[in-house]
């Protein structure tokens, strides 16, 4: 099922997310949808509270950059309560852009490599060690879980000039091939 994405402005999208426990209800049907979701609007990626709900899982799938970079074509993993273990000092600076924040894409500093604990679906864990642009995915979706956002990390000058943007976004004055929901 495709669910509306929420768009900046609504709360949930500055909010903590929660950890899920083991009973969570439906937790495949729930990934299902977000997969469905984050295709329709063809992204690579998608965290939990750009459907409304504060909980930690998130999704993502780079094999639409597989043509382009075959390494990283199938990089298809679903994370449930992650937990950022390690980040390196080196960081490295690339484009990216939102579901949440359509029609912006700046360019974000991120730690190069990175050590991530999650559970799968069936709640085995997992240590994921990521680098280059898969790190750079997986941080951006973990944000969100943080209540953090890419633009928060653009420099004051970008963010004053991103300003008007961001707030057309708010009011609903945005443009998008999917469904939205607006604070
Ligand atoms: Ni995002």
């Amino acid at each position: 099922m495709i669910l509306p994405i929420f768009t900046y402005g609504n709360a949930v999208l500055r909010k903590i997310a929660e950890p899920i426990t083991i009973d969570y209800p439906k937790i495949n049907e729930l990934i299902d949808n977000m997969f469905d979701t984050m295709y329709h609007a063809e992204g690579v990626g998608l965290a939990a509270p750009q459907i409304g709900l504060p909980i930690r899982v998130l999704v993502i799938d780079l094999f639409p950059l597989k043509e382009d970079n075959p390494e990283l074509g199938d990089f298809k993993v679903a994370m449930i309560n992650p937990q950022m273990l390690e980040m390196s000092e080196d960081e490295v600076t690339g484009e990216e852009g939102c579901l949440s924040v359509p029609g912006i894409h700046e360019s974000v500093s991120r730690a190069l490599k990175i050590k991530i604990k999650y559970f799968d679906t069936a709640f085995n864990e997992h240590i994921g060690v990521f680098e280059g642009y898969k790190a750079r995915v997986v941080q951006h979706e973990y944000d969100h879980l943080e209540g953090n956002l890419f633009t928060d990390k653009v420099s004051p000058i970008r963010r004053q000039l991103l300003k008007s943007k961001l707030t057309n976004i708010v009011k609903g004055k945005t443009s998008t091939s999917y469904k939205i929901k607006v604070a």
